[in-house]
């Protein structure tokens, strides 16, 4: 666990031990404790890479009236304290690191917000668990809507704007994953334009990590993923 990791974490038992006591949250910790060590042990993960490429015509989801999207400056990164998402610390890192963060607000709440990082993204299954991005390629990551704000199509209208923002700039392909079994995210990354690629699944058996990479259809990503990732 790195020092952003373990600030994290502290912070989580911090909000934890204010909001449901000493003992419920002593009972949470043992809890949690064991699920990590259960991982440590043995994990098996499917996830779905998808990519969107801004080369080409996409859906434009508009923003439903009242909502505002912002690039988030370093003052707006405690709103996500309000969202069921990363720990405060974590952010901090991610953003002072050059990652961009996204955020949709109901008049200055927090109603969604996601990452967007270039040249290279955290995932778990990459070794030392960071993927390099193609040239030009961008990867949302976290995307996350507040329980009462979720069906609503935030999420697409947000990505929307955020793939003109990256075709502006420059890019040309955004690629994400998503859990095999996250319906509603598959959903939502489909109704915004992204396309299915590849398919990862990452095994890991004490330390030791299996990563498979099969293909959706043949795709530039997808033999990207395999050469990078596979073990
Ligand atoms: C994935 C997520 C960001 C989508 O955001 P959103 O703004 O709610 O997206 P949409 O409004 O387009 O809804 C997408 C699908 O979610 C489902 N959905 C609708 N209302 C919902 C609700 N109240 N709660 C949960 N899912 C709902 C529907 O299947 C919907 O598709 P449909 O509109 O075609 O029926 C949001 O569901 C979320 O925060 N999930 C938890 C975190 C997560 O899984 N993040 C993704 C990591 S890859």
């Amino acid at each position: 666990m790195g020092g952003s990791a373990v600030a994290s974490a502290v912070e989580r038992v911090e909000r934890g031990v204010r909001r449901f006591g000493i003992a419920a949250s002593l009972a949470r910790v043992a809890s949690l404790a064991w699920t990590a060590a259960c991982r440590a042990c043995y994990l098996r993960e499917r996830h779905l890479w998808y990519a969107l490429d801004l080369r080409i015509a996409r859906p434009a989801a508009v923003m439903p009236g009242g909502f505002e999207l912002r690039r988030a400056g370093p003052a707006d990164i405690a709103l996500l304290q309000d969202l069921p998402t990363i720990g405060l610390h974590e952010a901090q890192a991610r953003h002072r690191a050059g990652a961009d963060l996204w955020l949709v607000l109901d008049d200055g709440a927090p109603a969604f917000a996601c990452w967007i990082f270039r040249e290279r993204t955290p995932v778990l299954a990459a070794r030392g668990g960071w993927l390099p991005l193609p040239p030009a390629t961008a990867c949302l990551e976290d995307s996350v809507a507040a329980p009462a704000y979720r069906g609503r199509g935030l999420a697409a209208a947000a990505w929307s704007a955020i793939a003109g923002d990256l075709a502006r700039g420059g890019m040309t392909s955004i690629v994400t994953k998503v859990r095999e079994d996250n319906a509603a995210s598959r959903r939502a990354v489909e109704k915004a334009g992204f396309e299915p690629t590849a398919l990862m699944s990452l095994t890991r058996l004490a330390m030791r990590a299996h990563v498979d990479v099969s293909p959706y259809r043949d795709n530039a990503l997808f033999a990207f993923l395999e050469e990078v990732l596979s073990r």
